[in-house]
């Protein structure tokens, strides 16, 4: 059995998927979530499902000890990014190398880097008038979007989008493959 951390800053639609689709499986399980905010939604919805979740402040980001020591502890496997706003610290990197995945709300390469996030993303695929946006998950590395890419899907983009109507239909996909995507590389 295989053990599942993920860090996420936001209203945690995608932790619920991943954490709803290993509920009962034998593959893997998610063990721990982590945040950076005691607001976000991510909290009331592991609570939904009594899987444990904490809010680490800036210093325990900064120096990560208490971080891997907890990752250690629960002998986690694979760090899975989801909607998570910070960027990853170096030792984290270096003790889970090969082990850390992201997914992000675009075609990568394309709407990537540093600032790129949520709705930030949907606006610049509007802006830019492209007619496709989609899903990327991706290996994460030092450089911020730029680890080896693992898959990614695509839905159109309407001309009459906002970055609201593109990131429902965004995350609808995020939902069905992101969990999808994890079992594969724990198998
Ligand atoms: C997701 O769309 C995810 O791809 C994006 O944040 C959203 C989080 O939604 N991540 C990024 O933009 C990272 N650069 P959720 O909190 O409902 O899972």
């Amino acid at each position: 059995m295989k053990n599942i951390a993920i860090f996420a800053s936001g209203d945690g639609s995608n932790a619920e998927a991943i954490a709803q689709h290993f509920k009962d499986s034998t593959i893997a399980c998610v063990k721990i979530v982590l945040s950076n905010r005691q607001k976000a939604g991510v909290h009331e919805r592991m609570k939904a499902i009594d899987i444990p979740s904490i809010t680490f402040s800036k210093e325990d980001w900064k120096d990560c000890s208490a971080i891997l020591s907890l990752l250690q502890d629960n002998n986690i496997d694979l760090i899975v990014l989801a909607g998570f706003l910070c960027i990853i610290e170096p030792s984290i990197i270096k003790n889970y190398k090969g082990r850390i995945i992201n997914i992000h709300p675009s075609l990568l390469p394309k709407h990537g880097g540093p600032g790129m996030w949520g709705h930030h993303v949907h606006d610049a695929v509007i802006s830019a008038g492209e007619k496709e946006s989609g899903i990327t998950i991706h290996y994460v590395t030092e450089e911020v979007d730029g680890g080896e890419i693992i898959f990614q899907d695509s839905c159109p983009v309407k001309p009459d989008d906002t970055a609201t109507t593109l990131a429902s239909r965004i995350h609808t996909l995020e939902h069905i493959h992101y969990p999808l995507v994890i079992e594969k590389i724990l198998k």
